[in-house]
């Protein structure tokens, strides 16, 4: 057997769909493995998919997005049929599932909400929720980071971000917290009821933002044009609750990473804590370190050559981003957290034309983090063993209990 043909054989007989994977640090050895093979590889049987590890290819597949659609999902599903028909419910109309040039209208639409105004009352309002979450938190009694800092933060700035009434906040936080967090990829009852009540909630708010519009993105939503027809009650509320889902599981986890990430690599910790380094570099760093979206999907639309591999029309292909951002034929050192770390060219919101709408946010949420923590100069001691979320699609944490304690 040539080394290639060893390779192919390590891929396809790890099941990379499987959730219970990712309960571990399994996946960062298998991901090396792979990308040491130097080129994509099938894996998954018959069909089977594209497994890109390398960042090159990674980067190469996300540079050719026109030949690339996404509207058969974003995520490897067990039951490929399942996957696809859950898709098909919201394709052409989500953003995330969507090719152009109607994902580039709709896209617009929302984005033009973004005001540098409104991004300035956005960072005044996450450092201050930041703030009050940390110093909440820090009493050094044990506290699942995780539920009582990382949860709340996401949820409380997307609250800001469409233009939620004061009135309504709790409500909708709390919705959110039971939409999102189990311990499993798959939706418990509760969770697929808080999703719908939370489908209610964004039918109601941008009814509401008809009648008095406001400096927020419901509003954009609700007065958007796309290809020169106003925008329908349907697509705007699918788009404000894709921008609740996109915004809140990965940021959580990027948070409670960041926990975790600063507990065992103390030598960074103290140098964002003696001011050595600053929460820009350091958020960004711990954005590549905790890759929260594991994979993303894509379907080839024509056949076409992927580095050293032809990628045919109607193949699915994986992209690793995890693996990419430790690829270490681009990041020198790649295990090793280190914030001083220039350039920092991570792919962690993506690349193209999906790239993350929301990535300013998330940044914007990571680096108040880690100033709070900063300044309050907590020492964060682990309180118990942290359990990993069981899922393909996103890495982190579902528990994580630790103390912060207050110099
Ligand atoms: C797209 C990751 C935070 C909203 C994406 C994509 C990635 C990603 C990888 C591209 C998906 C693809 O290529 O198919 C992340 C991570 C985050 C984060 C790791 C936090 C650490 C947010 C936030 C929001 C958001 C805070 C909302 C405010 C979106 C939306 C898209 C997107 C709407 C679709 C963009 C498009 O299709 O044009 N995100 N995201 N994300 N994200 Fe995020």
């Amino acid at each position: 057997m040539t080394t290639t043909d060893e390779w192919l054989s390590a891929a396809s007989e790890i099941d990379l769909a499987d959730p219970l994977l990712y309960t571990g640090e399994r996946p960062e050895r298998i991901w090396r493995t792979l990308r040491s093979a130097g080129e994509p590889l099938r894996a998954g049987g018959d069909p089977g998919y594209w497994v890109m590890t390398r960042y090159e290819d990674v980067a190469a597949v996300y540079r050719n997005g026109s030949l690339f659609s996404s509207e058969k999902g974003m995520q490897l599903g067990l039951d490929r049929s399942a996957a696809e028909a859950a898709a098909e419910a919201a394709a052409g109309r989500m953003l995330i599932v969507t090719d152009d040039p109607r994902h580039a209208e709709i896209r617009r639409a929302i984005g033009a909400a973004f005001t540098p105004k409104m991004l300035r009352r956005l960072e005044d309002r996450t450092t201050a929720v930041a703030h009050r979450l940390v110093a909440g938190a820090a009493t050094g009694e044990t506290i699942d980071f995780v539920e009582e800092v990382a949860a709340r933060l996401p949820a409380t700035v997307i609250c800001e971000l469409i233009g939620v009434p004061d009135a309504d906040r709790d409500h909708v936080t709390e919705t959110t917290q039971a939409a999102f967090g189990g311990a499993t990829g798959d939706p418990t009852a509760t969770q697929v009821a808080a999703h719908a009540e939370l489908f209610d909630y964004c039918d109601h708010l941008v009814t509401l933002k008809r009648r008095e519009p406001a400096d927020d993105v419901a509003t954009a939503l609700a007065n958007a044009t796309v290809e020169g027809t106003p925008m329908s009650q349907e697509v705007a509320v699918l788009n404000c609750h894709g921008l609740i889902s996109g915004g809140n599981e990965t940021t959580r986890h990027a948070s409670s990473t960041t926990a975790l990430t600063l507990l065992t690599a103390p030598d960074q910790w103290d140098l964002l804590r003696a001011g050595q380094v600053g929460p820009d570099d350091a958020a960004e760093e711990l954005l590549r370190f905790s890759s929260p979206a594991n994979h993303v999907l894509r379907v080839a639309t024509r056949d076409q050559r992927i580095g050293s591999v032809t990628v045919s029309a109607g193949e699915y292909v994986t992209l690793w981003l995890g693996s990419a951002n430790h690829d270490e034929d681009v990041f020198d050192a790649p295990d090793r957290l280190r914030f001083s770390r220039h350039p920092n060219r991570h792919v962690t919101f993506g690349l193209g034309s999906h790239f993350c709408l929301g990535a300013f946010l998330a940044r914007m949420e990571l680096r108040a983090l880690v100033r709070a923590l900063a300044e309050m100069g907590v020492t964060i001691e682990p309180r118990g063993v942290p359990h990993r979320l069981a899922s393909n699609f996103l890495r982190g944490y579902t528990s994580m209990p630790l103390a912060l304690i207050r110099r």
